[in-house]
């Protein structure tokens, strides 16, 4: 019997050595261990055997059992690594080609001109502060010089959440707040999210402002102007001419508007800037005492200026986008090309 176990294992390893595909690993595992199997046959053939003979019979198959099975797993396990291993020399791979490119994302255009903004002013000592974008009437108008009732709160198309809130039609606000909580000297920067009920090819229900303010105790109307020219300068160009025309703000007096030469037509006169030459840019004047005594500043001992600007105003003329709403789409072919 043992020999007869000894010659069916010879002959299975053999069978198994010469087998070349999975398919030839399993005919082999069917005709020694299936049910009609070589394997199968002796157990069969056990109940003609002696209680002893079959106790030491029965635990040689078991071994020899095993013993196939864990080669024929081996077995199969090698032909899928030298199948895989030949896939892999048949491919062709050209590491010279180019990679595929991911595409990448860009800053929004009005975050790059704040970013640039911000950098002129803080170069030249001016602190970044921010304030909430819903506001207390208080802060955005009363305080500001802009009674109830009175004729400037028409020019800003509020947004009102009850009686006393409101979305802030202005970065303004900021200044009353900011002054409140410090004492002067001040020199300020501050950006953010403004809303008006307006929406047409100049105008969004949001925009973007930034204000500045510098208070100290002898502030003048020419340091205001050599301060915006510089920035004007930077932000535009050193041959941008620049002019300030008298304007009113009931937060400043007295109070002027700027305006650039046309980034256009350099001044000749344009459809963007109406035959004009001349583009405005942003609201600036000194600080109105009263605002002072607002915020229980003497208006005796400091002075200062204020100015606001329209940041999405800033953008469109430096890249030559003329449509506001553009900024908000978030069509990416308009954002990639910043
Ligand atoms: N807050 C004004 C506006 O939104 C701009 C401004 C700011 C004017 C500061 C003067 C001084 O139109």
């Amino acid at each position: 019997m043992s020999d007869n176990l000894t010659s069916i294992q010879k002959k299975a390893f053999t069978e198994l050595q010469a087998a070349s595909t999975e398919s030839d690993v399993y005919l082999i595992k069917s005709r020694y261990l299936g049910r009609k199997g070589a394997l199968t046959q002796i157990i069969k053939n056990l109940k003609n055997l002696t209680a002893d003979q079959r106790a030491a019979t029965g635990k040689s198959i078991n071994d020899l059992k095993n013993l196939l099975e864990q080669e024929i797993n081996n077995t199969l396990q090698h032909l899928h690594d030298v199948q895989k291993q030949k896939k892999i020399s048949q491919q062709d791979l050209d590491v010279s080609l180019p990679g595929r490119k991911l595409p990448l994302g860009s800053k929004h255009p009005i975050t790059t001109v704040t970013e640039k903004i911000l950098r002129i002013f803080t170069s030249l000592g001016f602190e970044v502060i921010e304030g909430p974008e819903i506001e207390l009437d208080f802060f955005n108008f009363e305080a500001l010089n802009i009674p109830k009732n009175h004729p400037a709160r028409d020019m800003h198309d509020t947004f009102y959440l009850s009686d006393e809130l409101l979305l802030r039609t202005h970065t303004s606000p900021v200044q009353i707040r900011t002054m409140q909580q410090h004492s002067p000297p001040l020199r300020i920067i501050c950006p953010g999210k403004v809303y008006r009920c307006d929406s047409d090819i100049s105008h969004t229900p949001m925009f973007h402002q930034v204000e500045g303010l510098m208070v100290d105790g002898d502030v003048s109307f020419g340091d205001l102007k050599g301060l915006l020219g510089l920035f004007v300068h930077r932000i535009f160009g050193e041959d941008t001419a620049i002019r300030f025309r008298p304007s009113f703000f009931p937060f400043t007096e007295p109070s002027a508007e700027v305006d650039i030469q046309c980034v256009m037509c350099k001044g000749e006169g344009c459809r963007v800037c109406s035959g004009t030459g001349w583009l405005e840019i942003l609201g600036c004047g000194m600080v109105n005492p009263a605002v002072f005594r607002n915020v229980g500043y003497d208006p005796e001992n400091v002075n200062g200026f204020a100015f606001g600007l329209g940041i999405e105003r800033i953008a469109m003329l430096k890249f030559g986008i003329n449509d506001i709403r553009l900024f908000f789409e978030n069509d990416y072919r308009f954002l990639s090309q910043f």
